[in-house]
């Protein structure tokens, strides 16, 4: 029996959690020296399965190989897969002869010691090494009698972080020999709703592949699968080794019309945030080029290379500048500037002369591109909405002036004070990475690795693509206090355009009903609260429905996001405090079965008592969650009266000293354009254009007209904001944000504040005193005749000048109205009345409108007194007089 061979296999995981980088796994088979189609020294493969279940981003990973040794003696027989860097495993058994060899993860000194020892007794041990940029390679080799049967199973878990868009799964596939089963399967399944999906394959056309390859995507789910036949596997149609050879790779972005997502599963939630429509906020660069001798040849051409490719996708309101460092440090200018095209063409002409020279001066080097942003900011010599960066690249450690690692991370730490982020990108690997990692992350940025090769330019290139957008700076999320426990790190200094925030964390009270989160930032113009609510009954329910994943991911997903925090939190922390981080992070490790840098998987044998035919079952119970509910944060109105426009354009003007209301409508063709409000004082404007029914009805006396758009204007503050039953725009001067009605948001900036409360309302304030809130109401998307249409509320109007006009706007100012005579009509719930207004005689009939400024979709009932023909002697002039050509 194989078994005999061996009584302790220790599998010591040496590296489990590197840099951030893109995930890659990789996958791959070795066998030796081809004898026979599908049998290579005396082992065959008979199948290798690579099961991938992904949830809300987090992935789980099952690579399944068999084998068995035709061979008529006992053979070694490997298994080798590569997975990211990023991924920790979580299990791998071995089955020799249907005997199940179970992995356990132990702390990384007692695995060490048992390692160790089935080493020195010449026992089988496997290893994780790094191999290449993104991965790691697990490699692991058992003896197998002749004729026997081998099962190695290895399961691993990890979160899929989005870059510039997209979420991307590697599979590196190099079986090297032809495989009768050969097979991929991933499921994707995300509550928000996938987007876009793809999957390809390096090594060969996907046309080629024909139907090989399948992929799919509807609503929540998605699917790939990858089964090359054994003839599609041949290199040619009469060949015998193996076409696979290479990556495969899923990519794939969900649905986001709404800027955020909650899900929450057994007491635990995830928070994804990743907003769109944001205009970039200006950035003032500061790159520190190492140009020290080692640089000389390929690595200073390459970074010359990068850096023009950088400047053409610079934009006109950033500031930049340039420090080199060597023995000495020298600057581009004297201080930052702004990237105009004349500048940017000297920059061009700077870069192209960067030459080698010299030692290597860290510290002075980067303490002068600090002081310099300090000073801009300072001086106001950028712009007051702007954020700075500061990007070091090196190849080598510091050898001249400061050279301590520990002094010129105080130093940086110090001089930065936690304003903006410094990212460190170590060129090749003749550097301490290590410290340049730490400096990094001990200033709210990260580290990259460039490794050294043609792509290098390419390597530096994307990494300043990652940051070269952001859309939000010093962004909070906060939960109501004392509902969250062990929450994830819920502070970021930036939200880059194509990446994702993700917080997760327990509840206090699993019972609660409603979870809310705000998520507060600084945007290129606005300060912006997003706000998400959840009714966790309706969740509940909805995971009910949802028969698709494996159970517990939310907590694994948690347990994942804090070990990798507390590893990077321990990177830069000393002493005691840095042996308490680890110490939380090993215990998550061992309670969640993660391989991470503190601990190993294990591997023995099972005692003989032991059930020893356990066979791999399906991962867990399957359970869901429900894309998040949000819910209106109710708006109460004041108990003023007030004016409002809504239905099939119902003006309603309500008269405080009255007590009652007085109504018109006003009835114009689709496509005109009405003023409402116009105040020559404040500078405000508010124009509504108006929208029919489906079907074109010609008859203008029974035909529906509403308010499609609305468009609100400040001229003092060149701010406009357009409102359609699709999206909010917010121009303001150039710059424009986008919102949909299925944000949550609160936009402000210089005293304007715009709340939106997904599909329900949106209320607009301009300083205290003049406040409008606008009301979306949907009707059924198939529905044959009626559309979405709008409703606009003045609630309060108190700060607006005596002179503001428009079909609302005249009535701001006090005014009075008698009405008598009051008699039956043809319908005698509706009796007419004669009206003295403004000097006028006119006939009106008691009506009664729906009131939606309160609840968007029950409406109160108001009465009011009807004026006919288009409000004609109650409105200043004729209804035509308030048409105007566009909406701002
Ligand atoms: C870490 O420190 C906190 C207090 O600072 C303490 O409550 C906790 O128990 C410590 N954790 C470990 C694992 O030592
Ligand atoms: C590891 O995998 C084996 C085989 O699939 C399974 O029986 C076992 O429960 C797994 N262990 C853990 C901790 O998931």
């Amino acid at each position: 029996m194989a078994s005999a061979l061996w009584s302790c296999l220790v599998l010591a995981l040496l590296s489990g959690l590197a840099a951030s980088g893109i995930p890659r796994s990789p996958f791959r088979l070795l066998a030796k020296r081809s004898l026979a189609e599908g049998v290579v020294d005396g082992i065959e493969i008979y199948s290798t399965k690579i099961i991938s279940k992904v949830t809300s981003r987090f992935a789980h990973n099952v690579v399944t190989t068999r084998a068995v040794n035709r061979a008529e003696k006992a053979k070694e027989v490997s298994f080798d897969v590569e997975l990211p860097k990023t991924a920790f495993i979580t299990n791998f058994t071995l089955t020799i002869d249907g005997v199940t060899y179970p992995g356990n993860v132990k702390e990384k000194e007692v695995a060490k010691k048992q390692y160790e020892k089935a080493v020195s007794q010449g026992k089988t041990a496997g290893l994780v090494k790094a191999s290449g940029r993104k991965l790691e390679k697990f490699t692991v080799s058992v003896n197998v009698a002749a004729g026997s049967k081998v099962t190695f199973e290895l399961t691993y878990e990890e979160l899929l972080k989005r870059h510039k868009g997209k979420y991307e799964m590697y599979l590196k596939i190099q079986p090297k020999q032809l495989i009768k089963h050969f097979e991929i399967e991933a499921d994707i399944f995300e509550p928000q709703g996938i987007s876009m999906l793809d999957a390809e394959a390096s090594f060969i056309t996907n046309d080629l592949l024909g139907s090989a390859l399948t992929k799919s995507f509807s609503g929540k789910k998605g699917h790939v699968s990858f089964k090359p036949s054994l003839e599609q596997q041949r290199s040619c149609p009469t060949c015998t080794d193996s076409l696979l050879n290479g990556d495969f790779t899923i990519t794939y972005d969900v649905n986001r019309e709404s800027p955020a997502n909650v899900q929450i599963v057994n007491g635990y939630f995830v928070h994804f945030f990743a907003p769109q429509g944001l205009p970039v906020v200006p950035k003032n660069v500061v790159f520190v080029i190492d140009v020290s001798g080692s640089m000389a040849g390929r690595k200073i051409e390459q970074t010359r290379d990068a850096l023009l490719k950088i400047l053409e996708d610079m934009k006109e309101d950033d500031y930049l500048n340039f420090i080199l460092f060597s023995g000495d440090v020298t600057t581009w200018k004297e201080n930052l500037v702004q990237a105009t095209p004349e500048n940017l063409q000297e920059a061009k002409a700077f870069v192209r002369n960067i030459n080698d020279r010299g030692m290597t001066n860290i510290n002075d080097a980067l303490l002068r591109g600090i002081n310099m942003l300090n000073k801009a900011w300072e001086e106001h010599k950028v712009p007051e909405k702007s954020t700075s960066i500061i990007i070091m690249l090196t190849d080598g450690d510091a050898n001249t002036g400061e050279s301590r690692p520990e002094k010129i991370q105080e130093n940086v730490r110090n001089a930065i004070g936690g304003k903006f982020p410094l990212y460190n990108l170590g060129f090749g690997n003749n550097l301490n990475y290590n410290f340049l990692e730490s400096m990094a992350l001990e200033n709210h940025g990260f580290a990259r690795r460039i490794y050294e090769d043609s792509d290098a330019n390419l390597q530096l290139q994307g990494f300043y693509e990652e940051v070269a957008n952001p859309l939000l700076t010093e962004v909070e999320v906060e939960y109501p206090e004392n509902a969250i426990l062990d929450l994830t790190q819920n502070n970021y200094q930036h939200y880059y355009d194509g990446s994702e925030i993700v917080v997760a964390g327990r509840l206090l009270d699993e019972d609660m009903n409603r979870f809310k989160a705000d998520v507060k930032g600084h945007g290129a113009i606005n300060d912006l609260t997003f706000t998400e609510e959840v009714d966790l009954k309706e969740m509940e329910k909805a995971l009910k429905e949802q028969d698709y994943i494996f159970g517990d991911y939310i907590e694994r997903l948690w347990a994942y996001l804090t070990i990798e925090q507390l590893l990077e939190k321990g990177k830069k922390a000393h002493g005691e405090e840095k042996e308490n981080l680890t110490a939380q992070a090993l215990d998550l490790s061992l309670k969640y079965h993660f391989v991470t840098p503190l601990t190993s998987m294990v591997v023995t044998k099972p005692e003989d008592n032991e059930d020893q035919t356990a066979i791999a079952d399906k991962p867990g119970e399957a359970r869901s969650a429900s894309p998040s509910t949000a819910y209106l944060t109710n708006y109460q109105p004041p108990q003023t009266p007030y004016y409002y426009v809504d239905g099939d354009p119902h003006f309603i003007i309500q008269v405080t000293e009255k007590d009652d209301a007085i109504c018109f409508n006003i009835d114009e063709d689709p496509g005109t354009v009405l003023r409402l409000i116009q105040d020559p004082v404040t500078g405000l404007t508010v124009n509504g254009q108006i929208i029919g029914d489906k079907k074109v009805n010609p008859d203008s006396k029974t035909r529906k007209t509403y308010f499609g758009k609305l468009g609100i204007a400040n001229a003092q503050m060149d701010l406009r904001i357009e409102v359609t039953t699709e999206k909010i725009t917010l121009w303001n001067g150039d710059s424009q944000s986008t919102f949909s009605w299925l944000d949550t948001v609160t936009v402000t900036q210089d005293g304007v504040s715009v709340t939106i409360n997904r599909k329900k309302n949106m209320i607009v304030s301009f300083g205290d005193g003049v406040t409008f809130v606008i009301v979306l109401h949907q009707v059924w998307k198939k529905h044959p005749v009626h559309r979405d249409f709008l409703g606009f509320y003045v609630v309060d109007s108190h700060q607006m000048s005596v002179q503001t006009h428009g079909l609302l706007g005249q009535f701001f100012h006090p005014f009075d109205f008698q009405v008598f005579d009051v008699h039956p009509s043809s319908d005698p719930t509706k009796p007419d009345a004669t009206m003295v207004v403004k000097n006028h005689w006119l006939t009106v009939t008691r009506g009664s409108q729906k009131d939606y400024g309160k609840d968007a979709s029950i409406g109160t009932k108001v009465f009011c007194w009807f004026v006919h023909n288009n409000g004609e002697g109650l409105i200043d002039g004729v209804h035509t007089d308030y048409i105007v050509p566009s909406l701002f």
